[in-house]
């Protein structure tokens, strides 16, 4: 696939590569669509780099996992991001599709990010420097907190710590 108009793959202050912008981005704007490779919930991959549709989403009725292979592979998380992904099933061509919306005006230069909200099992230490950062990639709704790790827990800042 050609490579996405206005984002540049980048050595990045918050994890190995991330993508910057090449040019402004409005709030409400479609930065772009993503490329990818389907699996199925049970396959054995490298996941890191895949987007997650649960069950009552995908086509199948079963868990899918959409493996991105295109610059969006390496947009980053951050606990204050600057995009939403959207992500849904097209029932005519029976894959995902998955795009991400700028939720406010980025400037040239800006990485791109987005909230991976992870589920406990797969929380990570995070690294995104905001001033509202969680301490960790995971999604702060308490019941997910509450099966964090001690040690994970124990990483948590800000409101995400007091819900846990
Ligand atoms: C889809 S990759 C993003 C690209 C990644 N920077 C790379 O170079 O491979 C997702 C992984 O990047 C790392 N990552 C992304 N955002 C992060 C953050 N805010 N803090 C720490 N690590 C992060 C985590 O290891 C995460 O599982
Ligand atoms: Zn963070």
């Amino acid at each position: 696939m050609p490579l996405l108009d206005g984002l540049q793959v980048v050595s990045s202050k918050i994890h190995g590569y991330g993508v910057i912008t090449t040019r402004p981005y409005s709030q409400g704007e479609i930065v772009c669509y993503g490329d990818g490779v389907l699996y199925p919930g049970d396959a054995e991959f490298d996941d890191t780099y895949a987007l997650i549709l649960p069950e009552e989403d995908s086509g199948t009725g079963e868990v899918v996992f959409w493996d991105l292979v295109c610059q969006t592979r390496w947009f980053n998380h951050s606990c204050d991001p600057n995009t939403d992904v959207m992500a849904k099933w097209d029932h005519e061509a029976n894959t995902v599709r998955a795009w991400w919306v700028a939720i406010r005006d980025i400037p040239v230069g800006e990485e791109i990010t987005y909230d991976y909200a992870f589920i406990a099992d797969v929380a990570e230490p995070c690294r995104c420097g905001a001033v509202t950062c969680r301490g960790l990639i995971v999604d702060d709704d308490p019941a997910n907190l509450a099966k964090l790790p001690d040690h994970l827990r124990a990483q948590l800042r800000g409101p995400a710590r007091v819900a846990s």
